[in-house]
């Protein structure tokens, strides 16, 4: 009876291994499936080009009814320049393969003039931290140093200290009624904080802090939800309202507004080790996760019209499943467990034939909605979804291996 009871318990614990071994191997295969993608994806770039790729000419998205990337030469407006560059470093972290290594310098460096351009509005912080960002992680080339903290000094021109936080977009204060500072501007302190830790001034970091604790203080309603803009006054810095710009309502929760909140703070936590900001982005975290549908991927807009029957947004799952990796590493217990579980399932969902494009598409991803409000990049595959999809599967990729 003991000896039956052992070998049961023997033969339960090889199949959880099993499963466990099984369910952990998926984002193997997801990166296999990243990689494809991504040699699919130069092979048209070039087929565009005539058999030479123009490396200032970024794939931005692909309609629903589009088979083939839309793209956008890299200038300072367009803000999604740096994400192909950043998907090509993850594939060639993940492969070692030198060739696309090489494609990874070529796209970065059409981003170069950045450095040296004035400061068009706060996405400096993606278009160069998300290329020249992670080719310095991988390379630690003293020329891509000097870009990023080129870059940082550039962000950081927007700050205004009356207000405490960094002017969004400078091209829209009047539209807004003041200075506005809009929630994915989280992401860009991630650039500031870096830059202050490795040869930049030490006031970018103040700035960085400056610019969450005042977004932590006017940016979120009672219950943790966001407001994409928040308006200013630009001289005194008074909070003069929340109000949407890509959600659908100014009371509503944009998905992709709260997933920026939700890594914006676990980013800032990281690089500070404040706990404030660890205890905040907890709740932040919560309301998402108890308000999502049954796949864990969101409607666009949690209070989006005709829910269940409205566009979803694969980009906000990204996002979040990234930033939930990094969070279940701070958290400890089962508090903790339970983010890295919620964005397996995330990652689970994004890996099935429901969200890879699969053989329709070069993208990785279907299903992520740009501006609904403007019509634009509506049930779509967009280049931020991959970039986010394929370093949340490193970022697993790296936890399971511990
Ligand atoms: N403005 C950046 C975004 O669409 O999330």
């Amino acid at each position: 009876m003991k000896i039956r009871k052992w070998l049961l318990g023997i033969l339960g614990g090889c199949l959880l291994t099993a499963c466990s071994a099984e369910k952990q191997g998926f984002e193997i295969e997801a990166l296999k499936y990243c990689d494809g993608q991504v040699r699919r994806t130069l092979a048209e770039l070039e087929e565009i080009g005539s058999g030479v790729i123009d490396y200032s000419y970024m794939p931005r998205n692909i309609k629903d009814s589009l088979t083939y990337w839309h793209c956008r030469t890299a200038t300072k407006e367009e803000w999604c320049s740096g994400f192909w560059p950043g998907i090509l470093w993850y594939d060639y972290e993940f492969t070692g393969d030198e060739h696309i290594k090489e494609e990874a310098e070529r796209f970065t460096a059409s981003l170069e003039f950045l450095s040296h351009t004035p400061a068009f509005d706060h996405d400096l912080g993606f278009l160069v931290f998300c290329s020249y960002g992670n080719g310095y992680r991988l390379t630690h080339d003293p020329a891509y140093k000097q870009v990023i903290l080129d870059a940082a000094d550039s962000l950081a021109t927007l700050f205004r200290p009356a207000v405490g936080t960094i002017l969004s977009w400078p091209r829209n204060v009047a539209m807004f009624g003041g200075h506005n500072t809009i929630m994915d501007n989280m992401i860009n302190l991630e650039m500031l904080m870096w830059a202050s830790k490795n040869g930049g001034r030490s006031s970018l970091a103040d700035i960085a802090i400056s610019h969450a604790d005042k977004t932590m203080k006017y940016q979120f309603r009672d219950d943790y939800t966001s407001y994409h803009v928040a308006v200013y006054d630009t001289l005194t810095g008074e909070f003069l309202r929340g109000v949407t710009h890509q959600g659908y309502a100014d009371s509503s929760m944009w998905a992709r507004g709260q997933a920026w909140a939700i890594y914006g703070y676990t980013m800032m936590y990281r690089e500070t080790k404040d706990t404030r900001y660890l205890d905040f982005v907890q709740k932040v975290a919560d309301v998402y996760l108890e308000r999502l549908p049954e796949d864990y991927v969101p409607y666009w807009d949690f209070d989006a019209p005709g829910i269940p029957n409205a566009p979803r947004d694969a980009s906000a799952a990204a996002i979040t499943a990234s930033a939930l990796l990094e969070l279940s590493t701070f958290v400890p217990g089962e508090k903790g467990a339970g983010y890295k579980e919620a964005a397996v399932k995330m990652l689970e969902s994004l890996s099935s034939e429901q969200y890879q494009s699969r053989e329709s598409k070069p993208s990785f991803l279907l299903h992520s909605t740009g501006h609904w409000p403007d019509g634009s990049e509506i049930d779509a595959s967009i280049i931020y979804a991959d970039y986010y999809y394929i370093e949340a599967l490193m970022r697993l990729k790296r936890l399971n291996e511990g």
